[in-house]
């Protein structure tokens, strides 16, 4: 049994069942079979490059890994628990199809390089594959914004009616979001697509390998510096799961704002059949199951980012098995994030805005009061007492249940004798929105400048 192993030579007898089945990672490390086939292709090219192994026998090792490409692509591939991990596994199918010339593929590397390289590469895809999930999620809300300039509804702080703003100013706030995920996503790429291999198992090698050239083979961005640390580091993990949690996050606010706005009481927007779920028992029910399992899906890509960080912490130098439980959370958050961006991609297409719903709640919670204390201060009064007698105002209109703008001229000017006819313009919610033009606001020039600037990147990052 012990003869099985690649590493048996010195044991004599085999491994407790249990054992295997405790310590193997093939059910899931399977997933890096093609990172794993390319870095021990550009390996043994390399190798043959500078003369530790033939040219012919180069050329057997890769012909004989991409036989086994092609088996485990078609399903005919037998993964086997015994042989513990995907390492292993590929190159012992290898070393029966090529005969003993694959027993050679592993010199100079270690499985602690070999799979750092195998994980660097595999994170640092679909860190690609995020960014680009991520950058289609912000051309559909910034979609969303094109068609919404005029739609204006209540903002909010503290979930209190606030101030006017139009849809598209709100929608483009969650493309900026999206936008800062990506470029987060493509720094924390550029340190992970760099190649350990060379590391061996910690102390680096005796054989005249070149490292630069396998990390230019495998399109990466440089090799490590310090075998110790080229083995034992997992800051890729991390980082790529901190970028994860925090597009999460951005989801979730987002769904946060569905669920509160498919709400009757708010009725600000319609969740398409496609999208909502029903009751069992209350027939009228349509519920955002969606957004609902997305907000809280949120948690296990926190968990999974808490996990990386508590294997890490009491690791000393170098390699640890322990290591070997940073594929599950990884796969675990890829595949949330993944499935996450794409289904808001298409919940955020298929919602129905309800624009008159949305004017209605205009006129509930006095949005225009900052209009009508700026529009004092434009008539010469300081703005801590304009301020007051906005206030004032407010108790005023509250008192009568009716809206500032409802309140008759002489009313006002009863608080402030400089009030005049022209304040009802001011009081446009409309006019409120548009006054805001500053650079950032939601104004609708303010709005076209933000579409452009998103369009621009959007083009860039084609
Ligand atoms: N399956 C192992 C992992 O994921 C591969 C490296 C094993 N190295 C070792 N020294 N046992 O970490």
């Amino acid at each position: 049994m012990a003869k099985e192993k690649l590493w048996g030579g010195r044991f004599h007898e085999g491994t407790a069942a249990s054992v295997e089945a405790y310590t193997q990672s093939i059910s899931y490390d399977w997933a890096l079979y093609k990172q794993d086939i390319a870095g021990s292709c550009a390996h043994a090219r390399m190798l043959a490059r500078q003369g530790v192994i033939s040219a012919e026998e180069a050329d057997q090792l890769v012909a004989g890994l991409a036989a086994v490409r092609a088996e485990i692509e078609d399903g005919t591939f037998q993964w086997k628990k015994e042989l513990e991990d995907v390492h292993m596994n590929i190159e012992s199918r290898l070393t029966e199809l090529v005969g003993d010339v694959g027993k050679k593929l592993h010199t100079g590397r270690s499985r602690n390089d070999q799979v750092a390289l195998d994980f660097r590469l595999f994170v640092s895809d679909r860190l690609r594959e995020w960014q680009r999930l991520a950058r289609e999620l912000a051309a559909v809300y910034m979609a969303r914004a094109e068609e919404h300039q005029d739609t204006i509804l209540p903002g909010c702080t503290h979930l209190q009616p606030a101030q006017p703003v139009s849809l598209a100013h709100h929608l483009l706030a969650y493309a900026w979001m999206l936008r800062r995920d990506v470029q987060r996503m493509a720094d924390c790429e550029k340190r992970t697509r760099i190649s350990p291999l060379g590391a061996a198992a910690l102390a680096g090698t005796t054989y005249p390998l070149d490292p630069a050239s396998v990390a230019r083979e495998l399109d990466m961005y440089g090799t490590f510096d310090n075998s110790m640390d080229a083995v034992s580091d997992r800051d890729f993990v991390i980082e790529a799961l901190f970028c994860a949690s925090t597009a999460m996050m951005h989801l979730s606010r987002c769904c946060e704002e569905i669920i509160l706005w498919s709400n009757p009481a708010f009725g600000f927007v319609k969740l398409p059949d496609a999208y909502a779920t029903g009751s069992s028992i209350m027939p009228q029910k349509k519920n955002p199951d969606v957004a609902e399992i997305m907000r809280g899906k949120v948690g296990r890509v926190y968990g999974d980012l808490t996990a990386m960080l508590t294997i890490l912490k009491g690791l000393p130098l170098t390699y640890n098995r322990d290591l070997q439980e940073d594929k599950e959370p990884f796969l675990d958050a890829d595949h949330t994030l993944s499935t996450s961006l794409e289904l808001m991609a298409g919940m955020m297409k298929a919602l129905r805005f309800d624009e008159v719903r949305m004017a209605r709640a205009l006129t509930a919670g006095f949005l225009n009061a900052t209009e009508l204390a700026d529009y004092l201060v434009t008539k010469g009064i300081p703005f801590r007492e304009a301020h007051h007698i906005t206030g004032s105002a407010v108790a005023l209109a509250e008192g009568k249940n009716l809206s500032l703008e409802a309140l008759p001229l002489d009313a006002l000017q009863g608080l402030c004798d400089r009030i005049g006819p022209d304040v009802f313009d001011v009081l446009e919610y409309r006019a409120a929105v548009a006054r805001r033009n500053a650079p950032g606001g939601t104004g609708p020039l303010s709005v076209a400048r933000q579409l452009e600037k998103m369009k621009a990147w959007l083009h860039e990052t084609r």
